[in-house]
């Protein structure tokens, strides 16, 4: 396998003792339709900042938000990954992006909505926001980023990174070897950025969009279509590029959706992309998911952020 040479790069260049004022410049919803999940992309002008050229793909921001907490405290750091490539939104280093989801629970009758995230999805073009970061230094594209093939495994705004990436890996038009994005979302109307997942899949042959919607329809064993559950069900597709020794796979979103993807690449005999951490039982399916951890970790070939 090519060597995977993980860039260097900065950290915190601003902390949350000292942030940084950048500005909105956009602020949109990345559905194609109305959806209850609202997803929003929101763009950032950080011009004349020490982060404009010194963030990477793969990284995160940290957000502030105004105000405090019901205990009299300012509000904590809310992390968010960066969805814009490295070279910027649209090609310009000073404008950068993110991929935010409203949180929003109802418990005991009353309704909670997530600070930072419905504050950074009320923001108007022109409002200010104190930003931190980088953080983040393993979850990057290699600095030989061309010379391997890539599974990226995302779960809702697990996308985020992946966009940026995908954008990155085709913008120079001489990326050779094979990309796939397996993503997963509840209903149809959650799927994020579907026009350019889309369009990038008609116009790459190399470029393979894989969304699994999981609550419409059921798989003939009566299983959900998950991320993972594409393993088998897209085998002719990605056995080969799985058996390949320059494929890196990354996985990205909800913490939990790790432990599928290795149960079944295990199951299929391609432990190159977990180290054993704990002797495995004959049969895998003896472990409980929770458990799974105790087992295996992420060997050098795989990305994981998982939150
Ligand atoms: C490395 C990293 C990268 C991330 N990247 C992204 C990203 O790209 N996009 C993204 O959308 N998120 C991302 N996240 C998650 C993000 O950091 C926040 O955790 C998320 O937006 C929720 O923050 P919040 O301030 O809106 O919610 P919080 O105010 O922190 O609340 C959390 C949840 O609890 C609920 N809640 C609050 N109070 C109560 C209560 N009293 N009772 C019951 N429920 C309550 C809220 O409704 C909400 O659902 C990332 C996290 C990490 C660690
Ligand atoms: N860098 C990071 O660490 C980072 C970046 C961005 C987002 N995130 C995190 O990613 C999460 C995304 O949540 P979301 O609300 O945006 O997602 P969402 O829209 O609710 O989609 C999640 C999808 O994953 C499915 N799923 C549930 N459990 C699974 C499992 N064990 N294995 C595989 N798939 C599973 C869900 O199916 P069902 O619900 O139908 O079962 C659903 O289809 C958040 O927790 C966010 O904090 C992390």
């Amino acid at each position: 396998m090519a060597e995977i040479k993980l860039p260097e790069v900065e950290l915190n260049i601003y902390s949350p003792k000292n942030p940084v004022e950048v500005t909105v410049v956009e602020n949109y919803v990345v559905t194609l339709e109305a959806s209850p999940n609202f997803v929003r992309h929101i763009t950032f002008d950080i011009s004349g900042t020490d982060l404009e050229n010194r963030v990477r793909i793969g990284q995160s921001i940290g957000i502030l938000p105004p105000g405090q907490d019901s205990k009299g405290r300012e509000h904590k750091l809310r992390l968010y990954s960066v969805s814009s490539p490295t070279s910027g939104e649209r090609g310009k280093p000073h404008l950068i992006s993110t991929t935010v989801k409203r949180t929003i629970e109802e418990f005991e009758e009353k309704i909670y909505l997530g600070v930072a995230s419905n504050y950074l999805s009320d923001l108007k073009p022109g409002d200010k926001v104190k930003m931190t970061g980088p953080s983040g230094r393993r979850f990057l594209l290699p600095e030989n980023a061309e010379d391997f093939n890539y599974l990226f495994f995302a779960t809702g705004t697990g996308i985020a990174p992946f966009r940026g990436m995908i954008m990155e890996l085709f913008e120079k038009g001489d990326y050779k070897n094979e990309c796939a994005l397996i993503f997963g979302c509840p209903y149809r109307t959650d799927l994020l950025y579907p026009a350019f997942f889309n369009e990038m899949d008609q116009k790459h042959s190399n470029f393979h969009y894989l969304p699994n919607i999981s609550r419409e329809d059921r798989r003939p064993d009566g299983s959900k279509y998950y991320v993972q559950t594409k393993i088998e069900d897209e085998k002719e597709l990605l056995y080969p590029i799985l058996r390949q020794d320059n494929t890196l796979v990354y996985i990205c979103g909800l913490k939990g959706m790790e432990s599928g993807i290795y149960l079944e690449l295990l199951k299929q005999g391609l432990s190159d992309y977990v180290e054993i951490k704990k002797e495995l039982p004959e049969n895998l399916n003896d472990i409980p998911r929770g458990d799974f951890k105790k087992f295996v970790k992420p060997s050098v070939r795989t990305f994981e952020e998982v939150y």
